[in-house]
């Protein structure tokens, strides 16, 4: 039988208490046992960012993180960034400059903007490019999704803080992912 340790995690607002191999990356406990599927998995190898979350306000890759290193954290993910009756502004924006294709890396690139413009709320473009080069888009579509997070910073409302989740928010993040949004 494999060795399991406790993990208490906060996401998105609520406590979660899991057993967990010591092994389990913090992405395959966000979605396979918390069901939170709008973050991604696109490479497993800590190259593509599909798998962006915030872990103590600080945009991490959760395949690059094992999920009892984040014991004792608070996560969040592209279902607690807002809601569809209330997006984040960066989530608004991605919606007003079509910076989605696939929706694919979409999560990860809206959980990289807001990491950005909570630590910089006005970059430059070429310090939003910075910020999203750890992050991929296999549909190239890069331009709108710079476009997206400058216009996230111009309403100066990108680096408000994160909504605290709801029980409707959560539940409405299949809403969110029918419009690539949330997953
Ligand atoms: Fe984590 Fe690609 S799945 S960086
Ligand atoms: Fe398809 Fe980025 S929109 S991978």
């Amino acid at each position: 039988m494999s060795h399991r340790v406790p993990v208490r995690l906060t996401v998105n607002g609520v406590r979660h208490e899991l057993d967990v191999e010591p092994r389990l990356l913090l992405v395959h406990a966000l979605r396979d046992q918390l069901g939170l599927t709008g973050t991604h998995v696109g490479c497993d190898t800590s190259n593509c960012g599909a798998c962006t979350v915030h872990l103590d306000g600080q945009a991490v890759k959760s395949c690059t993180v094992l999920a009892v290193q984040a014991d004792g954290g608070e996560v969040t993910t592209i279902e607690g960034l807002g809601t569809p009756d209330s997006l984040h502004p960066v989530q608004e924006a991605f919606w007003d400059h079509h910076g989605l294709q696939c929706g694919y890396c979409t999560p990860g690139m809206i959980m990289a903007g807001a990491d950005l413009l909570q630590r910089n709320p006005d970059p430059s473009e070429e310090e939003v490019r910075r910020a999203l080069e750890g992050n991929l888009c296999r549909c190239t579509g890069y331009h709108n999704i710079v476009k997206a997070v400058m216009a996230a910073a111009q309403t100066g409302r990108g680096s408000i803080s994160e909504p605290g989740p709801t029980a409707e928010g959560r539940e409405s993040a299949a809403e969110l992912a029918q419009e690539g949004l949330g997953a």
